[in-house]
């Protein structure tokens, strides 16, 4: 038992894949798991281990932005000895050389955040995702005819903001898309030595105000899913 989580040592897999919703969590886990066990519901963050293809893996919540995908992930890598996380998630385009439903496996994370900075003394504003993973998601994303861009992101503290135009940091770093958490996962893995990639989905254009809906979000997120899943039981 962690502060955030209340699984028992032993019931959280040595992957892990953590969304920002804890439902989504939930639907992977019913939907795409085996034998899945509930073993965190902890400020209803709920976290499931199970079998997929026959190797154990943890499906769990990371909430939103740095400070909670922060908590999560240094919890799983320190307490519970996770040793990779693949985030799955949606990320806002900054450019329309991006279209609604493209994968996009992310090479570094830049942020305005001081999340790595007082957390670590990282004092890098573009942190690299850390170990095999993000080769592993390539290699899924081939087995299962699945196209894949590579791209830096922009980890923002802002979802909503008056300036429409791209931020410096994210034209610095050419960074095509814009989410929330992937700088402070890559951060925790490096300070830890562990294993992180992230793994998004183009829920949004922001130039064109263009948006998955609602209805077509499930539909929409099954490649990144399978992919995610994939990766997640390859041997590196
Ligand atoms: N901004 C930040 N995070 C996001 C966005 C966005 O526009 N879309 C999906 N995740």
């Amino acid at each position: 038992m962690s502060i955030h989580i209340s699984a028992k040592p032993g019931e959280i897999a040595n992957t892990v894949l953590l969304a920002g919703d804890p439902l989504r969590a939930k639907y992977i886990a019913t939907n795409f798991l085996e034998d899945a066990q509930l073993v965190s519901m902890t400020r209803n963050a709920f976290y499931y281990t199970g079998q997929y293809k026959g190797k154990r893996i943890t499906v769990g919540a990371s909430g939103m932005g740095c400070p909670s995908i922060g908590i999560y992930s240094y919890e799983l890598f320190t307490e519970y000895g996770a040793d990779t996380i693949i985030r799955i998630g949606t990320c806002g385009a900054y450019t329309n050389e991006l279209s609604l439903f493209d994968l996009i496996n992310v090479d570094q994370a830049a942020s305005e955040s001081t999340f790595a900075k007082f957390a670590w003394g990282i004092h890098d504003e573009l942190i690299p995702h850390q170990g095999k993973a993000f080769d592993r998601i390539n290699a899924a994303a081939e087995l299962t005819g699945h196209s894949l861009k590579r791209s830096n992101i922009h980890s923002s503290d802002i979802f909503y903001r008056k300036d429409p135009g791209t931020p410096a940091i994210a034209a610095a770093h050419q960074c095509l898309a814009v989410e929330m958490e992937a700088f402070a996962l890559f951060a925790n893995a490096q300070y830890t030595g562990k294993t992180a990639a992230t793994l998004l989905t183009v829920s949004d254009i922001i130039p064109t105000h263009e948006s998955i809906s609602a209805d077509e979000r499930e539909k929409a997120l099954l490649p990144m899913i399978t992919v995610a899943l994939e990766a997640a039981i390859m041997e590196s």
